[in-house]
């Protein structure tokens, strides 16, 4: 990222920034559980994930209102993009890197159009969007953002949330479904907290200091991160010459850190292979016995920028599956998980989704289907 964007990007992941993009993350995430359920057949979660994530990004984040058909074009295009990044360089006919360069000018002049095409920042009014937020703070911080830098950056935020987010989607969504008792006590907290009633969402209740209080949810997220972690670690440069075990690392090195193998092999960890929420309770805190040993949001200065907002995704997912869903593994088996580009099923995770009504009783998909299009064509996200 550019350097003056890092000192923009605090309001953007802001508390009060947090607050104002609840409602449409919700409504993002309500959507897409909508379709789910009203799908007859099973969906792979993994990349339904993916574009949950991509849909929470562009709407969410950078407030585009796009046509559902120009969505799944960007959609297309961004995949192609991501599938061909790590391609060798070789600018020829139908080479990966041709590809991915195409896709990325596509991807630029999809978002351009969207920008140009975007409502202006309502003067003195809660922030819509993180994109209103950025060309805000950048212009208080005595910069104009050139409309390159804002593409670039638009497609870096949304390549940063989009990978990890559904990559952590999706083990959440398996680690609820391995593990019933924890899915169950999850509802038992939404209960006791009033949120869920009599199987009903209680719309009212679901405030940003509500969900950051929910103590059980914390921990279930955390642990999805720690036993899943997403990204599996980072590059740093060394500044100056040090020693680590014994070992000389000179300055100008770069260094790379393994977050996977920290949260493998600390010993902070009990039972380390065991998915167990508990861990991070008041009584445990297992992560609480030294700085760096639970960091799936990496450390220090270049950790993490999108992780409250992140976090507020998955828990938000998490209760919106524990209150309005049922869901069952679709094969015989859970598939194996591999770790390559990021954390997911091998077969993407095949999952029969049911929607609930207040009587946690199954809603028909035939239902759901209609609720679904009657309730887009008034949609505001
Ligand atoms: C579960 C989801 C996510 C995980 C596990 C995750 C993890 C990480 C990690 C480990 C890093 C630091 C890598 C390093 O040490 O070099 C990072 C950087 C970053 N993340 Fe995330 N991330 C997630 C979601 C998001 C979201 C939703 C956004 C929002 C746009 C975001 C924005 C960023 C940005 C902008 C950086 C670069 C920060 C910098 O260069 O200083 N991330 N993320």
């Amino acid at each position: 990222l550019l350097p003056i964007l890092l000192q923009v990007f605090s309001k953007v992941f802001s508390h009060e920034a947090l607050q104002s993009y609840l409602p449409k993350i919700q409504q993002v995430i309500q959507e897409s559980l909508r379709l789910w359920s009203s799908n007859p057949e099973p969906i792979n979660v993994y990349r339904e994930s993916q574009r949950l994530s991509f849909h929470m990004a562009v709407r969410v984040l950078l407030g585009f209102r796009v046509a559902d058909e120009e969505m799944r074009h960007l959609f297309t295009t961004f995949q192609e993009f991501i599938d061909n990044i790590f391609t060798l360089p070789l600018d020829l006919p139908f080479s990966g890197y041709r590809k991915g360069i195409c896709a990325r000018d596509t991807l630029q002049k999809g978002i351009e159009k969207a920008i140009r095409e975007k409502p202006l920042c309502s003067q003195g009014k809660d922030y819509s969007d993180a994109l209103d937020i950025l060309l805000e703070s950048a212009k208080e911080n005595g910069t104009e953002l050139t409309m390159q830098e804002l593409k670039e950056t638009t497609i870096e935020l949304i390549f940063a949330a989009f990978a990890t987010t559904a990559s952590a989607s999706t083990s959440l969504i398996m680690q609820l479904l391995r593990h019933p008792a924890v899915l169950e006590k999850l509802r038992e907290e939404l209960r006791t907290r009033g949120i869920l009633h009599n199987g009903c969402l209680c719309e009212g209740e679901l405030g940003l200091d509500t969900i950051v209080s929910l103590k059980y949810l914390d921990c279930v997220i955390k642990e999805v991160l720690r036993l899943f972690t997403p990204v599996s670690g980072g590059y740093r440069t060394a500044l100056q010459t040090f020693e680590l075990d014994g070992v000389q690392i000179p300055k100008g090195w770069s260094v790379m850190y393994s977050i996977r193998d920290t949260h493998d092999t600390s010993a902070v960890f009990k039972d380390v292979d065991a998915f167990d929420p508990d861990r991070f309770s008041q009584e445990r805190c297992e992560d609480k016995e030294g700085r760096f040993h639970y960091l799936p949001f990496g450390g220090g200065i270049r950790s993490c920028l999108g992780k409250q907002l992140a976090t507020l995704f998955l828990r938000i997912l998490a209760i919106e599956l524990a209150s309005t869903s049922r869901f069952e593994l679709a094969t015989r088996n859970f598939p194996r998980v591999v770790t390559v580009p990021v954390v997911h099923p091998v077969d993407g995770l095949k999952v029969k989704f049911y929607g609930l009504d207040s009587n946690q009783n199954e809603i028909s998909s035939d239902l759901l289907a209609d609720i679904k299009t009657e309730e887009l064509l008034g949609a505001a996200v």
